[in-house]
């Protein structure tokens, strides 16, 4: 069985994550997190927060709307640029995104001189011409439909905050270079999600992003980069699976100047992205500012220069850090089982690092009777006021 199925099974059996709506076939591409997983991503959450927000003077939170105007995705370039070319065979029906099934060709046969001799990965048929395909997910505010309703689920957490930059630095009475940082669900109707929970329709991003004067743009992005890089090697146990890899100009966002990936090595596609740092110069502002007519330029309150910030942006996806930790620490050891010395069984051992392990302490009672069951209620509940802890006096660990 390959590492990532070994995985899934374990995810499942343990509670940490469940096929959605699993009793009725399921969702495509959507999962729940069991008892264990939402204390893992708790726990995930929480060390990013105190990082990022809780030990700094110069980062704010906020928690902003999912759901916000068509405006607002129009102002971003989302409507226009957030699109992936799609593809549907003429027999089957089934959809994929172009670049992708280019890459299965050309790595698996001699170079393509022409796209039409691409077919279908699932029976051979042959392709459509590739058309845009947006990914932002639309719904309707109200009863009454049209374009007054409209609205959309945010493809990214960070425009929330940059329709909340001026409230922040008003309220906060915070000055340049600061940032503001969210933790919220982000939602893009992928073509082709897949590979588990890394990349899903529904998932949730930890952001921030950093206000600052151009001439400082260089300066914070490099500390931004390092920043993230050590966050996620503090939290692993294999750092030779971890490097950074500068996108290619063609990579780029429609918004980014500069882009950096944190890349691990996974078991099930090699190198991927579970990060991204982005130099968005001041493409988000300005366009909010010229779309909503507002100022939202900045005024520094030393040399009365006015300008408009860049943004230096930490973006990572939370279930995506999840699978990164789990694909890190899953290991499995050979152990003596039973009463007869040569019975080898395999365990599966999740080396997660403290901080993040879902169960910080197990009041395990060598007997069911009392006192020793009375006294070992008492330990966990003093224990349980600070820490998630798990009582379990079925075991055999006392023989
Ligand atoms: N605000 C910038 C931004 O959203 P991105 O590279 O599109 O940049 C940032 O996404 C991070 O969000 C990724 O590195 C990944 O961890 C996570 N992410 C993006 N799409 C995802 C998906 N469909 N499923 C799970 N995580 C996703």
């Amino acid at each position: 069985m390959e590492k990532i199925e070994k995985i899934i099974s374990l995810a499942k059996r343990r509670g940490f994550v469940f096929p959605s709506s699993e009793i009725y076939g399921g969702i495509r591409s959507g999962y729940d997190y069991g008892p264990l997983g939402l204390e893992l991503v708790k726990n995930i959450k929480q060390a990013w927060w105190q990082a990022m927000v809780q030990e700094r003077n110069d980062v704010y939170g906020l928690d902003s709307n999912i759901l916000s105007p068509r405006i607002v995705w129009e102002a971003s370039g989302h409507l226009e640029n957030f699109t992936d070319p799609l593809v549907e065979c003429k027999k089957c029906h089934k959809r994929f995104r172009l670049d992708k099934i280019e890459s299965i060709s050309t790595s698996t046969s001699t170079p393509l001189s022409d796209r039409s001799e691409i077919k279908c990965p699932e029976c051979g048929g042959e392709l459509t011409e590739p058309k845009q395909f947006n990914l932002l997910m639309k719904t309707q505010l109200g009863i009454v439909e049209g374009e007054k309703g409209e609205a959309y689920l945010r493809g990214e957490t960070c425009q929330g905050i940059y329709l909340n930059y001026l409230n922040v630095k008003d309220s906060m009475r915070a000055r340049v270079p600061f940032g503001i940082a969210q933790i919220g669900k982000a939602f893009r109707n992928e073509i082709t999600p897949g590979n588990f929970i890394f990349r899903t329709r529904e998932f949730e991003q930890m952001e921030m992003q950093y206000f600052v004067n151009e001439k400082d743009a260089n300066q914070y992005f490099k500390a931004w980069k390092e920043w993230t890089f050590a966050w996620y090697k503090k939290y692993i146990n294999d750092e030779n699976k971890l490097r950074m890899r500068q996108h290619e100009k063609s990579e780029l966002a429609h918004y980014a100047k500069e882009a950096w990936d944190v890349e691990y090595e996974t078991s099930f596609s090699g190198w991927n992205e579970f990060a991204g740092v982005h130099n968005r110069g001041n493409w988000d502002l300005s366009r909010h500012g010229e779309f909503s007519k507002q100022k939202l330029d900045y005024m520094d309150p030393e040399t009365g220069e006015r300008f408009i910030p860049w943004v230096q942006e930490v973006s990572m996806g939370v279930g995506r850090a999840m699978l990164l930790f789990l694909e890190d620490a899953y290991t499995e050891v050979e152990t003596r089982s039973g009463d007869d010395e040569s019975k080898h069984e395999t365990e599966v051992v999740l080396k997660l690092h403290p901080a993040l392990a879902p169960i910080k302490m197990a009041i395990l009672p060598l007997a069911k009777k009392e006192p020793v069951q009375k006294l070992a209620l008492e330990i966990q509940s003093r224990l349980n006021k600070k820490y998630m802890t798990q009582y379990d006096e079925t075991g055999s660990i006392g023989k």
